[in-house]
């Protein structure tokens, strides 16, 4: 099918401009002034923005988590991310301890294959290394394609690896040109005082968001930007959510390091009176949990210097009924919170229109880097002569409410519930089909193929 967009204004993460667009066999084609191709369909793009599909670098599909499952899976998953404009996605799989990667893979690859209608790929997050595994990260990287591992230096005896791994796994990541992703809140200070507050009958999600002070956000990322100084590895910061934190990039890039961060719009934009709110506030408990004002400010300006790279979601939905896991105990409420389909339209409401990033900025943190950082680009993350058409017409004056009755994750409530946004993704295409139009979804499951990726092509 080819598809010929006209009159939209272009905007990657470097340019901003009206032409037309014309898709052929999954690719963009050419950009120009006034095409005249025979196109199958003609989109009118007058006043509208046609930008590159966002990526989603950070979610979390049908995974294992605190005695129960995420309730999107690749299905829900990636077609409430395609909604909102999200056309690729990067999961998590998760390394039982004790047990391979490749098996945690062939787990992976069962929930996703036939299922996802969005393009995905997939992080390895290593909770057990050793020397086998030392190996297995060398073959995903040559020939699987996945070349992300993710630690956790939290969630200890489920997820979290202690130093020494961590800088075993950097030194074989580092010598075959992977980057190593991380979860840094110092798991033991967290953990202890989740105790001392279970210990005193505090229970609520209040002393979840308690028992996660910054420092111990702070410190971990300080630590581990200390080892990959140390090992030489690249690395990336996940769900950053402090100015502790960012902090101790800052301070790495004093010594030219440089470190990749991501923070998530519920950090940019919610501050820690959620938590005021009896068990409701279990909407927001999350690991990292919501932080104050003093930390929206930072991470804002941490995007406009060019310190903070990424925004993703940390999308990992549950239920209200498995929220209530923890009715009588905070540490029991699975932590996470359903964002995979608001990601762009909250960026665009909250960043672009308020004045806080500009619209390049809005398309280098949800598409461009993510392609970079991730090994993605130029195949993902743009709009360039011969790129996957992965194309978003956004319509910049719609004004809508989010609500658990209109979204299309498998959840029955909205962390978000009436937030008025002005700026709504109307047209989605995915390598050059269309995926969404009329508010309705296109695209079936097993439409959505798995990218191999690369090395980090990321260059300032
Ligand atoms: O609360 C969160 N973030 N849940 C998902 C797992 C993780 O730590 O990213
Ligand atoms: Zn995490
Ligand atoms: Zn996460």
């Amino acid at each position: 099918m080819s598809i010929l967009i006209k009159n939209g204004r272009i905007v990657t993460a470097s340019e901003d401009y009206i032409a037309d667009l014309f898709v052929k066999d999954g690719k963009v084609h050419s950009i120009g002034q006034n095409l005249e191709m025979n196109a199958d369909l003609v989109i009118d793009a007058t006043d509208r923005l046609v930008f590159p599909g966002g990526i989603d670098p950070h979610v979390h599909l049908d995974m294992p988590f605190m005695g129960t499952y995420s309730s999107d899976d690749y299905t829900t998953g990636t077609r409430a991310a395609l909604f909102g404009g999200t056309t690729t996605v990067i999961d998590f799989i998760l390394q039982t301890q004790g047990d391979t990667l490749h098996n945690a893979l062939k787990t992976w690859q069962k929930k996703s294959e036939g299922k996802a209608i969005g393009d995905y790929s997939y992080h390895m997050a290593v909770t057990d290394f050793n020397e086998d595994v030392a190996k297995e990260v060398v073959e995903l990287i040559e020939k699987e394609g996945i070349t992300s591992f993710k630690t956790f230096m939290a969630y200890k005896g489920a997820l979290m690896i202690d130093d020494g791994q961590m800088i075993r796994l950097m030194k074989v990541v580092k010598e075959h040109g992977g980057l190593v992703t991380v979860h840094a809140t110092n798991g033991d200070m967290i953990d202890t005082l989740i105790a001392k507050h279970l210990s005193e009958g505090k229970t609520s999600p209040l002393y979840h968001y308690l028992s996660q002070p910054e420092v111990t956000e702070a410190e971990a990322s300080a630590r581990f930007c200390d080892m990959l100084h140390y090992t030489g590895c690249t690395g990336y910061i996940v769900h950053m959510t402090c100015e502790g934190a960012l902090n101790a990039v800052r301070r790495a890039g004093l010594r030219n390091q440089r470190v990749f961060v991501e923070t998530c719009p519920q950090y940019l934009t919610v501050d820690a009176s959620v938590y005021d709110n009896g068990f409701e506030s279990a909407k927001w408990v999350m690991s990292p949990p919501i932080r104050e004002k003093k930390d929206q400010t930072a991470l804002w300006s941490g995007l406009q210097q060019g310190l903070v790279n990424v925004v993703g979601t940390d999308h990992c939905p549950f239920s209200w009924e498995q929220k209530l896991m923890g009715r009588d105990n905070f540490a029991k409420i699975p932590n996470g919170h359903p964002a995979i389909e608001h990601r762009m339209e909250i960026m665009f409401s909250e960043g672009v229109n308020k004045g806080r990033i500009s619209l390049q900025k809005f398309v280098e943190v949800t598409a461009t880097n993510p392609a970079k950082i991730f090994g993605m680009y130029p195949q993902k993350g743009t709009l360039a002569i011969g790129s996957d058409a992965d194309i978003v017409i956004f319509n910049p004056n719609t004004q809508h409410t989010i609500s658990k009755d209109t979204h299309h994750m498998n959840v029955d409530y909205s962390s978000y519930e009436g937030w008025k946004l002005t700026g709504k993704t109307e047209t989605v295409l995915l390598r050059g089909d269309i995926a969404i139009q009329n508010e309705k979804c296109h695209l079936e499951p097993g439409n959505g193929q798995f990218i191999r990726r690369g090395k980090t092509s990321y260059t300032v």
